[in-house]
């Protein structure tokens, strides 16, 4: 069901590499409701993945840009105000890239250039967006900007290494950057904490499987699906939510407020035996 809860708005969605991705549901959505919007991506994940169908569908263009590039970044703003005829109203940074978990890394044996990669990549690229867009002062008031972060940046969770320490920078620069574009021009900034999603993304972290089953019995409400993610950014691109700035905003189904739960406690009984848990971390 559509209300035209974006109609007349202006877009840019970083992210959609296929029809798993977040950003994919989100650009559907978002079309649905009214907006116009560029999709943006790297260029090998364009030539690999099926962002130009998603962008035919939608009736708009796909734009090349690698997010942790302030050149690109820089094109790829003035371009997409050109094609659509004004100023930005909403931004979706759905990005994400680890080569320490690609290349299977501990976490005790990071190599420092990945590291810096991921950190560029999946956070500071964030912060890039963010400055080439107050810099061309690319966004109308009451805008809204939004990325996609994961319950790791505040509690720890097996396999999920660098990530979470990029997570945790990407909330950072939600809010340090949401008092500065908030108090000068009105523009709001926030990250949403999804449950976990098998999407590419997600398929690379170590046993997503169990990870995904674990984070479905301990939430109440269950896992939030890519496309219940993508009606939550879809509310907060609209005025409903105008007020809403700086925060990190859990959309999982209520996993991060428990502890334990009655499923995951019998699955666990399952397989529990007498033996002193051997406390593997790797
Ligand atoms: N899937 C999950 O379990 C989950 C849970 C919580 C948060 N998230 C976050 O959601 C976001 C979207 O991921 P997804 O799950 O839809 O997976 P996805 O693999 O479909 O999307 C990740 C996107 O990042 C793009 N990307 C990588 N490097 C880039 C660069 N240098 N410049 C521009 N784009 C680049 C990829 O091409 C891809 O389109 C990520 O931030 C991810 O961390 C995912």
């Amino acid at each position: 069901m559509a209300y035209n809860l974006l109609k007349g708005k202006r877009g840019i969605i970083f992210g959609a590499l296929n029809e798993n991705s977040i950003a994919w549901k989100v650009a559907e959505r978002a079309l649905e409701e009214g907006a116009t919007f560029t999709l943006t991506n790297v260029p090998f994940a364009i030539r690999l993945g099926d962002t130009q169908t998603l962008a035919d569908k939608c009736n708009t263009v796909v734009i090349p840009a690698d997010a942790s590039n302030v050149e690109d970044l820089e094109a790829l703003v003035i371009k997409s105000m050109e094609l659509l005829g004004g100023k930005i109203d909403f931004i979706l940074h759905s990005i994400g890239m680890s080569p320490n978990v690609r290349k299977g890394r501990h976490y005790s044996d990071l190599d420092y250039d990945f590291l810096a990669k991921t950190l560029d990549v999946s956070a500071i690229s964030f912060h890039k967006v963010l400055q080439v867009a107050r810099k061309l002062d690319a966004i109308n008031e009451w805008g809204s900007v939004l990325a996609l972060s994961y319950v790791a940046a505040q509690r720890t969770f097996y396999g999920y290494n660098d990530m979470a320490d990029a997570k945790s920078l990407l909330e950072s620069i939600a809010r340090s950057f949401g008092y500065i574009y908030g108090s000068e021009r009105k523009v709001r900034i926030n990250t949403i904490s999804q449950s976990p999603t098998p999407t590419t993304a997600g398929n690379g972290i170590k046993m997503f499987g169990n990870l995904l089953d674990f984070s479905e019995r301990m939430s109440p409400l269950g896992n939030a699906t890519a496309d219940e993610c993508a009606d939550y950014c879809i509310m907060m691109f609209s005025d409903f939510t105008k007020k809403v700035t700086m925060q990190n905003l859990f959309h999982d189904g209520g996993f991060s407020s428990m502890g334990m739960s009655f499923s995951a406690m019998e699955q666990y009984n399952k397989g529990c035996n007498d033996e002193e848990p051997d406390h593997k971390f790797d």
